[in-house]
């Protein structure tokens, strides 16, 4: 019988905000593929994974997906769609040996994660397979808890905004909401926090750095952090009301 894939969120980066599914499955499967965006192999997910499931006696896949911009509608970069090719070759010949594999992804796989982009690649190769899906605690929740700022009250509207959106689109989008979450930030403070200072939101916003990890670091006033080195794994939340 052919093996199942399972795509689990890790959550955003303390192993005790990993489901108890996600752990069981982990703890299943024998074969953990596992994404890294890094050159030397270092993969986030795998060690929130490890942080809860002992990795003896697995085998660890450990597959590069290169971080770069994908837009919907719009090909892939060859190098991206090259790497998903190549994850979803794999994990084929292991189901087909009749291994489950799971693919742990950071926060939530619903959101800016590569494993929805790896079941889309084994469909396309056309063999039926099995999939399971399993949700995660996005960065999304985790740093509205951390910064103790609620996301959505009444009939408040919330938008999650890739922070590397241009100027306008960004404007648009804060137009229609009452409240933001900003991914991606890391690369483009003073752009954004430029553009929230011109809106009048710059006071409104809170910086999640390195959300339940060890060093987390909560930034209640956005512009100290504009000149610093800000970790890829920060997330802002605008509260516009
Ligand atoms: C490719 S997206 C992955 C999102 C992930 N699937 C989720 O549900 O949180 C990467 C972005 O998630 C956010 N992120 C991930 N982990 C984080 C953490 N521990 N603290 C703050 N932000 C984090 C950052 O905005 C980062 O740029």
């Amino acid at each position: 019988m052919q093996g199942t894939f399972y795509v689990v969120g890790v959550g955003p980066g303390d192993p005790q905000l990993m489901t108890l599914k996600a752990a069981a499955i982990l703890k299943k499967c024998a074969v953990w593929f596992v994404p890294s965006a890094f050159e030397n192999g270092g993969s986030m997910a795998l060690s929130i994974a490890a942080g809860a499931v002992s990795q003896e006696g697995k085998t660890i896949l450990s597959h590069r997906f290169p971080m770069k911009q994908v837009h919907r509608g719009q090909a892939p970069d060859p190098e991206v769609k090259s790497a998903w090719q190549e994850a979803a070759k794999t994990i084929m010949a292991c189901l087909k040996e009749g291994r489950d594999v799971v693919f742990p992804t950071l926060g939530d796989p619903a959101i800016y994660s590569t494993g929805f982009y790896v079941c889309e690649t084994l469909q396309e190769y056309g063999s039926p397979f099995h999939v399971e899906i399993v949700p995660g605690v996005s960065a999304i929740g985790a740093s509205s808890a951390a910064a103790a700022v609620p996301l959505c009250l009444g009939d408040e509207r919330l938008v999650v905004i890739p922070a590397t959106f241009e100027n306008e689109r960004i404007r648009e989008l804060l137009n229609l909401c009452d409240v933001a979450v900003f991914m991606k930030v890391h690369k483009v403070m003073p752009r954004l926090v430029g553009l929230l200072e011109e809106l009048g939101l710059a006071d409104k916003a809170v910086l999640v750095e390195r959300c339940s990890l060890e060093d987390q670091k909560i930034w209640s006033n956005v512009r100290e952090a504009v000149d610093q080195e800000i970790h890829y794994f920060s997330t802002m939340v605008v509260r516009k009301g």
